[in-house]
């Protein structure tokens, strides 16, 4: 029986059958059509005997900024990726950074992911998944480029903003409903970066050396999360070196423990210029190689000369390498192709809409952070209140566009000054000042923001002014933080310091002498130094939040939403008390750095040092109060099978309806080695009336009590006591419960 497509026009019917969903035939000239029911690996390989070497060849590399090719001939469709993590990128030219031009891109922009981690609620990652998918379906792109999932090892890592933390339990936690939301679109999630790229400073060729105890409790978790969990789809490869090898074509990483003991079975995509070496790439598990610069910059044939295109050609018809590896990649872009553009009973998706709309304020309202209220000066009494003056830049300042390649093109986005407006009402009078001059710029890749920020006053005016208002004004709102211009929260740098840029600080103290109820909304996805935090009542973590920024923000301040965000990451003091400078090597030397801080990283090193951090990880405050009680265990001894049980009545004491966070973390108290004070290994978010409570069980199984043994290359569970501590923050532990551990027992990673 010939399968070969003998005319163009059988093109057509080919995309149809690839599908699956063309008429059987059983004429010897035309294709065996399959039905729905084909095993896919039958689908695959069938597609597989009827494309040529360069067929092959070409889908391994892109063909434009943002596309890799299909096989047009077969009528397999291209693979169109976008940017992710929070709205989908905005349409650019085929060769070129710049905007297309297009006028129906706008997107929804949702919160960045370290909001999304702050909401600890597993619910509002599928929302938020599901959310963006649904874009990135209706603007017809089968890869979305996110989740982000490297920790939070650094403050001063300028993409902070678009991971999860600093946890790994925690992050890991969150990321698989992300991407089963988005996957039930038909989309592919692709998580990045993979693995170790914890710092934009030499990020293209800074080797990191990590100990492997270190590299699978803390650096490779969520991304496991992500593969065995998530089943996702696509996976970035990262730009930094691992074992003095680029992370896109790592055997370590992509081969044996990507493809080897998680069993992968998505596509493997470089990072945008992160491609190094034909050879490794090709061996390694690369599957598509994309954004390497090629000096002939702009011309189409350029892809021709990626490291996965012409080069790995000539590789093969030389003889030098066989076809083994160019069929795996084969095969697992046909995977994801039949996963998503050629699945038929995918959904068409929807953009920007209000659903959209809605689900960006709900997981911005769920993530913002309380992180001082004295006196109970929030939320603003709206009975009471009658002038409040709202100062800061960030009051007024886009924050979609920017921050490196999630910048947005927004439908619309509400700047906070606009959303406290909106609910102050025409009883409260609001008056507003900048205070200081940050970032006037607002473009990225030819999207403007259009805001004309530009001020002629000098910053002794400008501080004159805002000093003036607040004197006057009930109530002081400052919005102010970092933004998404370089060296703040923006890709491709690192930032300088802690400390808020712009003179901001100098800026908080005189408003704060001036105003006692003064809030400080301090917007970014970092940790800052806040040398005034004494003089200020109360301080909100207002992240990046999308769309609607505005209307969350005024939400939480006015209390129609009583804050339930906790701390993802610790906000040190100072830098010195960051495991990365403190034992750390950062940003590195000569191309190497090591992660001498091993397992030690942010609230297991604020523990172990016993260090008084400004805010704690899993911290965050309410409206109103909690009350735990009635810590129970099921057992005292366990033998490794199910699990322990451990509940926890929790009590809203208060006189709001809010919900909480409960926080279960291990302690292994004598252990053969060094283990963190506590670590996180459960959490739950629940609502409660006041006056109402709930029982919170947490359920800890064997996995849950096991470290890394770097020796037998196995988890290893200790028998001996183990505690569980259950709190309200990872410093305020409300009692705890031992058991016995009665066996010691090793799984495979
Ligand atoms: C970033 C990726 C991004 C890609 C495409 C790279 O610079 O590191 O996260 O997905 O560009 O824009």
């Amino acid at each position: 029986m010939c399968k070969k497509i003998l005319n163009p026009v059988l093109a057509i019917l080919s995309f149809f059958y690839l599908c699956g969903c063309g008429p059987h035939s059983t004429k010897s000239d035309l294709p065996v059509y399959l039905d729905d029911n084909s095993p896919v690996n039958e689908r695959i390989s069938d597609a597989l005997s009827r494309m040529t070497l360069k067929e092959k060849v070409a889908m391994c590399h892109a063909q434009s900024k943002f596309s890799s090719a299909g096989v047009p001939r077969l009528g397999i469709p291209e693979i169109w990726t976008t940017d992710g993590p929070h709205g989908i990128r905005p349409e650019v030219l085929w060769d070129e950074w710049n905007q297309a031009g297009w006028t129906n891109d706008s997107c929804t922009a949702y919160p960045a992911l370290t909001c999304l981690a702050a909401t600890w609620n597993s619910d509002m990652s599928l929302l938020y998944g599901k959310s963006i998918g649904e874009e990135a379906r209706y603007r017809n792109k089968n890869i979305l480029l996110g989740p982000g999932v490297n920790i939070y090892r650094t403050p001063l890592n300028g993409r902070n903003f678009e991971y999860m933390g600093e946890d790994p339990f925690l992050s890991s936690a969150m990321v698989v409903p992300y991407i089963k939301g988005v996957q039930s679109n038909g989309v592919a999630a692709c998580v990045k970066h993979f693995a170790l790229n914890n710092q934009e400073r030499y990020r293209g060729f800074i080797n990191v050396n990590v100990s492997d105890r270190a590299l699978h409790e803390i650096y490779l978790p969520a991304f496991k999360a992500a593969v065995k969990k998530g089943k996702v789809w696509a996976l970035m490869g990262a730009y930094n070196q691992y074992k003095n090898q680029h992370c896109c074509e790592n055997e370590i990483l992509l081969r044996k423990i990507l493809r080897d003991k998680w069993h992968f079975d998505g596509v493997a995509i470089s990072d945008w210029n992160g491609t190094h070496n034909t050879m490794e790439a090709v061996k390694n598990g690369l599957d598509i190689e994309y954004g390497t610069e090629i000096s002939e910059k702009g011309k189409s044939d350029s892809y021709d000369h990626y490291f996965m295109a012409g080069p790995y050609l000539n590789l093969i018809r030389g003889g030098e390498l066989d076809t083994t590896e160019l069929n795996e990649k084969a095969r697992n872009i046909l995977r994801l192709e039949l996963r998503t553009n050629m699945n038929r009973k995918r959904p068409f998706g929807s953009f920007a809409n209000p659903a959209h709309s809605a689900a960006d304020l709900a997981i911005a309202e769920e993530g913002i952070v309380l992180l001082k209220n004295d006196g109970n000066i929030l939320p603003i009494n709206d009975n009471k209140v009658k002038s409040i003056a709202v100062i800061g830049e960030n009051a007024i300042k886009m924050m979609t566009v920017g921050g490196g390649s999630s910048s947005l093109k927004v439908k619309y986005e509400i700047l906070p000054l606009e959303g406290i407006e909106k609910r102050a009402g025409k009883d409260i009078k609001v008056t507003y000042e900048r205070g200081y001059i940050g970032d006037t710029e607002g473009s990225y890749n030819g999207v403007n923001s259009r805001q004309n920020l530009s001020e002629k006053r000098s910053a002794a005016k400008l501080i004159e002014d805002a000093v003036a208002a607040a004197g006057k004004a009930d109530y002081v709102i400052y919005v102010g933080g970092l933004n998404k211009s370089e060296g703040q929260d923006c890709e491709g740098a690192d930032r300088k310091g802690l400390e808020l840029p712009y003179g901001q600080d100098k800026l908080i103290d005189a408003l704060s002498d001036v105003n006692k109820n003064m809030v400080v909304i301090n917007i970014s996805g970092n940790a800052v130094a806040m040398p005034w935090k004494n003089k200020v009542p109360a301080i909100i973590q207002g992240w990046y939040l999308g769309s609607e920024a505005g209307n969350a923000l005024a939400a939480v301040l006015f209390g129609d939403v009583n804050p339930s965000g906790k701390l993802p990451f610790t906000f040190p003091q100072k830098l010195s008390d960051s495991p990365a400078f403190a034992m750390g090597e950062y940003p590195g030397k000569d191309g190497q750095e090591t992660y001498n801080e091993g397992i030690f990283v942010g609230y297991r090193y604020a523990d172990e040092k016993k260090t008084d951090p400004l805010f704690c990880f899993g911290y965050g405050l309410s409206y109103t109060s909690f009350k735990y009680e009635d810590i129970t265990i099921d057992r005292s001894e366990f033998d490794g099978k199910g699990s322990v049980k451990i509940s926890v009545r929790i009590k809203n004491t208060g006189n709001r309806a809010g919900k909480e966070i409960a926080e279960l973390y291990i302690k292994d108290p004598e252990s053969s080695l060094p283990r963190p004070p506590k670590e996180l290994k459960g959490f739950s978010k629940i609502a409660l009336e006041p006056g109402e409570s709930k029982i919170v069980t947490f359920n800890l199984t064997l996995h849950d009590l096991e470290y890394y043994d770097p020796e037998a290359g196995k988890w290893k569970a200790e028998k001996g006591v183990f505690e569980a501590l259950v709190g309200s923050s990872s410093r305020d532990i409300k009692g705890s419960a031992r058991f016995n551990l009665t066996k010691t027992t090793y799984e495979e990673d």
